[in-house]
């Protein structure tokens, strides 16, 4: 562009400044800077676009396009005044939320247990519901002593960072098949200050586990949150959860399958007395137990999440010997 090209763009960018871009069904944006309008208008956006909890979300939304949290956002009233580059963001996450993108790849971060994890498309978005799986771990994996334990499929790397933190002395293998997903769970684990002791793999399951890192077989433990929806059910889900990677969801035909990949490969992996700990979808605990006591585990149990479901399965490997596993 020349200098006199340059000149003219500039004037007219002072001259008309462009308005934020909105989702294409909102109502029109708030002319002026009110906080509370802004919020107003983005739960009506967001409530057009059927996001459940549209007030909730308007107000999460504004405390993050602020940077005030929410707390904030809730209470802001007409006087609050939003500066042009807030109300520019707000807009961005509402066209962004309004398109059914999960909130936490809106904002860009989740929280899961006692850590603020970062996740973007691409990367499935840790879950309450998988707290009960670190507390299965916590529950197994003794404090104070030097600890190689898995985390098979380990996404954004939610469970390898919150193991890592609780237990100083354990060194945690993060395995994943997406380099998406493993490269999250590596800057995870170094915002944390554990990228020394989660040290990530990239591979299917236990064959992963192949040279510098064979060494460190067999292992004290392992958790996997595997994909274990059915095609059916990954259709019949609401667009946020269509929105993250179909291959951290669905599991195959029956939705077992990867339990299966995974407890065929323990012999070898485990050593006898170690544990796995599984999370399972609904009505999938019974069917985990039967294959986990069917392979050689014993002391296996079901665990329970905050919602009364069963949702994690685990047990302790006896060793290949045991049952012919
Ligand atoms: C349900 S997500 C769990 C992510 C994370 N552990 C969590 O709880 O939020 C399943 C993860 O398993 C990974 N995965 C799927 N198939 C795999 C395979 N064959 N080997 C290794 N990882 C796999 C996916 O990429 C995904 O990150």
């Amino acid at each position: 562009m020349t200098p006199a090209g340059a000149a003219k763009a500039t004037a007219q960018a002072m001259a008309a400044p462009t308005r934020p871009e909105v989702p294409p069904d909102a109502p029109p944006p708030p002319a002026g800077d009110s906080a509370a309008a802004w919020r107003e208008w983005a739960a009506a956006a967001l409530a057009r676009a059927g996001v459940p909890s549209p007030r909730r979300e308007a107000a999460l939304l504004l405390g993050h396009a602020t940077g005030r949290g929410t707390a904030w956002a809730w209470a802001a009233g007409a006087g609050d005044a939003l500066s042009e580059e807030a109300r520019r963001r707000l807009a961005d996450f509402v066209r962004r939320r309004a398109a059914r993108l999960p909130f936490a790849y809106v904002v860009g971060t989740v929280e899961f247990a006692d850590v603020r994890l970062r996740v973007a498309p691409g990367v499935l978005v840790p879950r309450p519901e998988t707290e009960t799986l670190l507390e299965a771990a916590l529950s197994l994996a003794p404090d104070g002593v030097p600890l190689r334990l898995a985390d098979l499929g380990s996404g954004s790397g939610a469970l390898a960072v919150a193991l890592a933190r609780r237990r100083p002395r354990a060194e945690i293998w993060a395995v994943d098949a997406s380099p998406r997903a493993l490269a999250c769970a590596a800057a995870n684990a170094l915002e944390h200050g554990a990228r020394d002791r989660v040290r990530c793999l990239l591979g299917d399951w236990w064959t992963a586990f192949s040279g510098h890192a064979r060494a460190a077989l067999p292992l004290d433990g392992a958790v996997c949150n595997p994909p274990y929806l059915t095609p059916e059910e990954w259709r019949g889900a609401d667009p946020e959860v269509r929105a993250e990677p179909v291959e951290a969801l669905v599991g195959g035909p029956t939705g077992l399958e990867a339990f299966d990949d995974v407890l065929a490969g323990v012999p070898g992996r485990l050593r006898p007395g170690g544990f796995l700990a599984f999370e399972v979808g609904a009505g999938q605990a019974g069917a985990v137990a039967a294959r986990m006591r069917a392979r050689g585990f014993t002391a296996v149990r079901a665990a329970r999440d905050l919602a009364g479901h069963e949702r994690v399965v685990m047990g302790v490997w006896e060793g290949a010997g045991a049952c012919g596993g």
